[in-house]
């Protein structure tokens, strides 16, 4: 059965998308079936695993308000093992149209609840995948509390930068409201530290300050600074096909092998 990650941080450009596309890329060519869900309307890991926008039938906006089956929203991608579910803007103004759509449903036999249709969704799908990515928008709305409530665990990328615990405890605050709330088992899956820089003292420093606060739950994989991660995704590319001998490559490989380790399951 599938584990479902949620890519969260409301902090906005920390390298959620960059590291759910490329983190789904490794875990399918080290012979993991996975599925990306895109749930930012800016629909950028879409369009980063190469899908022409333009070409879409069926997002994750048409599934979560009903108007497609799931089944037929999935993508094959150009990369092994990767299927995606793509994201476009009309995603934004999907929080009135589950709370009218719940009103809709409120006195008939099948019950909808606004904050439990991706999890009721992925119920569908569940079982034809070992890993299910969601890459979150920067914000703790609607979207993402369906992501928490939906996922088994959430992957936290922390840039490493000197405000970088800036927004966390928000963000820990959220988690524990969502276990409560919508979803008593969600985990903390990992943190990831990304766009480490070289040639500077600071990173070491908020290394050390973010290890102390997450303990064993930071990766030891750190994600570098470097101009090819930020390049692939204008060329609908992974790292993985983009530079697939770089140090890029090499990180997100790295990562995918000790999440496939935390999670007991061999390559
Ligand atoms: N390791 C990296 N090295 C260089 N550039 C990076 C790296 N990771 C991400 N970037 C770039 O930084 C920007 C933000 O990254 P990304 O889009 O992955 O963050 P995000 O958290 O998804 O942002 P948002 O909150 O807007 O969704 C992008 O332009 C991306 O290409
Ligand atoms: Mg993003």
């Amino acid at each position: 059965m599938g584990k479902i990650i949620a890519i969260v941080n409301q902090k906005g450009g920390v390298g959620k998308t960059t590291t759910s596309i490329n983190l789904s890329a490794s875990l399918g060519v080290l012979g993991k079936k996975v599925l990306m869900i895109d749930l930012d309307p800016q629909g950028n890991a879409t369009t980063g695993v190469g899908v022409d926008k333009k070409g879409i039938d069926n997002s994750i906006y048409e599934v979560l308000t009903l108007k497609s089956d799931i089944k037929d929203a999935i993508i094959k991608t150009k990369s092994v093992n990767l299927d995606v579910i793509p994201a476009y803007l009309n995603l934004a103004g999907v929080e009135m149209e589950l709370i009218e759509l719940e009103r809709k449903y409120r006195d008939t036999d099948q019950k909808i609840n606004r904050v439990m249709r991706l999890k009721d969704e992925l119920s569908k799908v569940k079982d034809n995948y070992d890993f299910i990515l969601i890459d979150c928008p920067p914000s703790l709305g609607i979207l993402t509390t369906n992501a928490l409530a939906a996922a088994d665990s959430v992957l936290i990328p922390v840039q490493c930068e000197y405000y970088a615990l800036e927004g966390i405890m928000q963000l820990i605050n959220t988690i524990m409201l969502a276990q409560r709330k919508v979803n008593p088992n969600l985990d903390i899956e990992g943190v990831l530290l990304t766009m480490l820089s070289v040639n500077t003292n600071l990173g070491l420093e908020v290394i050390s300050s973010i290890k102390e606060f997450f303990k064993e739950r930071v990766y030891d994989t750190i994600i570098p600074r470097l101009i090819k991660l930020a390049e692939a995704p204008s060329h609908g590319k992974t790292i993985l096909d983009y530079d697939p001998r770089g140090k890029g490559t090499r990180a997100y490989i790295n990562l995918a092998k000790e999440v496939i380790e935390r999670n007991g399951t061999k390559e």
